[in-house]
């Protein structure tokens, strides 16, 4: 079976799709579309049908699927149009800009029978699989605090993304991967949000946020992202993960994980207080750990790659295999944004009583 592919805005992300492609035999790439026809110069497809205008891109009988790759404010329109014209989609992040226009894209998506999911390929990051890994491996106790925590230390935003009528901002850019991330990984319902959401140097769109979730089986989820974090280290991000429970403790830096797993010894009886100098001053609580305390282990190691996407993808279409990013979780993303922007502007926590 070969699924043919018309992708449909050809910018950067566009762009990563053909390439992306470019050496499956499953899946081929038969036709891209963008508004600005100079975006299509650079196409390495052999072939390649081009046009600027989508509705002629789905006429094409021979594409299957579309790859909806447009600016986030354009995703219902073509989404409902390449539903309508019988093609399967792939839907870039955020499927939506809020619920109520996801409900009105999937009553079309579900009436037609189409087959529909969306591109949340950070869900196959190695730092976020291996948080997810010790996760489950159930061996810190009871977990009271996962934070995932991302920051850009150049001050960079672009493009359409400083723009609210475009879908613009860091919520609806990186901050629906993390939230997606963290309900993935955490098996429980939420039962309130608090966010704090903040335009630092944006005028319309926010380039900071954090976001506690509070889960049903006690853990506290704390999201943070700022794209103004200035420092002159030669690296151009932080990306952390911390998980914390009454056993043990991982850290992760970086998208290639470095870290450990930490554990101690000490349990509370038997530790008599001893005081130890620090740049602080002197301290008990805080200062450094004797030797043979502290147990540290590597972290999991994890192998996943974003051709895992396509090949979920292939493997749906064929029916042996469930999308990774199904529609119900996709939905849920989109509600906890709404109650983070609420929480934000509201400055209170949004509580679920059902939990969501
Ligand atoms: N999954 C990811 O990791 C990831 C990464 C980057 C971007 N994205 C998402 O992909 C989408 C595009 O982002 P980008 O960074 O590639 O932006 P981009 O500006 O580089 O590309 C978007 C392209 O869409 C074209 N376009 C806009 N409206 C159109 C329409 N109605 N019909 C045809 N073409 C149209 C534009 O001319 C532009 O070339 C966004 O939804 C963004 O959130 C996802």
């Amino acid at each position: 079976m070969t699924i043919n592919i018309g992708i449909i805005g050809f910018g950067f992300i566009g762009h990563i799709h053909e390439q992306s492609l470019a050496d499956r035999n499953q899946m081929k790439v038969i036709a891209i579309c963008d508004i600005d026809s100079e975006k299509m110069n650079d196409s390495i497809t052999k072939n390649v049908i081009k046009t600027t205008s989508v509705d002629e891109l789905l006429k094409i009988k021979t594409i299957d699927t579309v790859i909806v790759s447009v600016f986030n404010d354009a995703h219902k329109e073509v989404v409902i149009k390449a539903a309508i014209a019988g093609k399967n989609i792939i839907c870039e992040k955020p499927a939506a800009m809020n619920v109520s226009e996801f409900d009105e894209m999937m009553a079309v998506v579900n009436e037609k029978k189409v087959k529909f999911t969306v591109h949340q390929q950070r869900r196959l990051d190695n730092d976020f699989r291996t948080a997810k890994k010790v996760y489950e491996k159930k061996e810190l106790g009871n977990i009271y605090t996962v934070q995932s925590k991302l920051y850009g230390l150049n001050g960079n935003m672009h493009d359409w993304h400083i723009y609210k009528k475009h879908g613009g901002g860091m919520l609806y850019d990186w901050g629906v991967h993390l939230i997606d991330q963290m309900l993935y990984m955490i098996d429980s319902k939420i039962i309130s949000i608090f966010a704090d959401v903040r335009n630092v140097i944006n005028e319309e769109v926010d380039d900071y946020f954090k976001i506690l979730l509070e889960f049903e089986n006690g853990i506290m989820g704390e999201i943070e992202l700022g794209t103004y974090y200035l420092t002159d280290k030669p690296h151009w991000f932080e990306r952390h993960w911390f998980i914390g429970g009454d056993k043990g403790s991982m850290y992760s830096d970086g998208f290639i994980p470095e870290g450990k797993v930490v554990k101690t010894s000490r349990l509370l009886e038997n530790v008599p207080g001893k005081t130890v100098m620090t740049a602080s001053g002197p301290t008990r609580s805080f200062g450094t750990v004797a030797d043979g305390i502290l147990m540290t282990e590597e972290l999991p190691v994890t192998n996943y790659n974003y051709q895992m996407f396509y090949d979920n993808y292939v493997n749906t279409l064929q029916g042996t295999d469930d999308f990774l990013v199904k529609q119900s979780e996709v939905r849920r993303v989109l509600s906890v944004m709404q109650a983070v922007r609420e929480s934000g502007l509201k400055k209170e926590s949004i509580k679920f009583k059902n939990g969501l």
